[in-house]
């Protein structure tokens, strides 16, 4: 069955390059109306060029419909103001990939708070920025696939990039709040975690990996989580032609009687609390509660 974006608009923030341009790319092709933005600076965030209006070039050369934007994710009335364009020439959004980022790696004793603070802006502000002006108008149309990029990471942690992984884990958090929120509207929201070879990358991957990692292998995961019968509320990694899924679980853990519930007591039962036999995927916050509720009535009964 072929997936179709037709009759879709899609915005893909970050799409002059790398992981954003092919997604812009293969979204046109399957009959969606892109809004390809970027501000087109360098990796680390600094300068601006025209990358955003090259990508839609590329797009109308092969029969597809697409608008550029150079606004920055980082400035919510630019993210207003490209949504409402987008709305005026094609009457909706269904589509957005929070797909922009920038880098600015140092070991966390190097690390300069404003960098903290940038990468943070860039990628988590960025997104919720983007994500809170098509909402409103997501929610109307009973309709809306949003898709965060998070990272290996945010997800398990990288020497030298605290800014940038605490930003994406962040992504991954505001995924498991949105999901439940736009439920009701039929908006889902996923999380991506992709590696691929492009200019954040290129000083990071061995030449031979580099070929092996082409962008166009994120394209397929992408693509399925922002597509009519996708998921929500997943964590999907993909690279070089590999796919997996991770999720944030807890153990069942212990309820200590009250004579227990000291420092010792803990440190006594520390094998107990951090065994993972058991463990699941809660699909709320309100699942840990629910567990010490639970375990509280059986401790009653028993
Ligand atoms: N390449 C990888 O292996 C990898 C791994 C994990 C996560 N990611 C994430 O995937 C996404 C795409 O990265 P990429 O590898 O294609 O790198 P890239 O540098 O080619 O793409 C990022 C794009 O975002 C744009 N951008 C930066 N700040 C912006 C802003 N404020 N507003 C609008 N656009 C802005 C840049 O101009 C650039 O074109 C990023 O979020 C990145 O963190 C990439």
């Amino acid at each position: 069955m072929t997936i179709s974006f037709e009759g879709r608009v899609a915005i893909v923030t970050g799409a002059g390059g790398g992981l954003g341009r092919a997604y812009a790319l293969e979204l046109a092709k399957r009959g969606a109306k892109v809004v390809v933005n970027d501000l087109g600076g360098a990796r680390d965030g600094s300068g601006h060029s025209d990358a955003a209006l090259k990508v839609v070039e590329e797009i109308e050369a092969m029969g597809g419909e697409a608008m550029s934007n150079g606004g920055s994710v980082s400035e919510y009335e630019q993210m207003v103001e490209m949504v409402a364009r987008a709305k005026e020439r094609w009457g909706g959004v269904h589509v957005l990939i929070n797909n922009a980022g920038i880098l600015r790696d140092k070991s966390f004793t190097k690390m300069e708070p404003a960098d903290f603070e940038m990468v943070v802006r860039v990628h988590l502000i960025g997104s919720a920025f983007a994500t809170k002006a098509c909402w409103d108008l997501m929610r109307e149309q009973n309709y809306g696939r949003i898709l965060m990029t998070a990272s290996s990471t945010g997800l398990f942690g990288n020497f030298g990039q605290a800014n940038y992984g605490a930003a994406k884990l962040g992504l991954a958090g505001l995924t498991k709040t949105l999901y439940l929120e736009g439920a009701k509207n039929n908006i889902k929201v996923n999380t991506l975690a992709p590696v691929a070879a492009t200019r954040m990358t290129e000083d990071i991957f061995p030449e031979e990996a580099f070929k092996l990692f082409g962008p166009e292998n994120v394209v397929p995961a992408a693509l399925y989580l922002v597509s009519e019968d996708s998921p929500t509320n997943a964590i999907v990694g993909a690279g070089a032609g590999g796919y997996h899924s991770a999720w944030v679980t807890m153990n069942k853990g212990v309820l200590l009687p009250p004579a227990e519930r000291t420092v010792e007591g803990f440190a006594a039962n520390w094998d107990k609390i951090s065994d993972r036999a058991g463990d699941f995927v809660p699909q709320s916050g309100a699942e840990q509660s629910a567990v010490i509720i639970a375990q509280l009535q059986a401790a009653m009964k028993g």
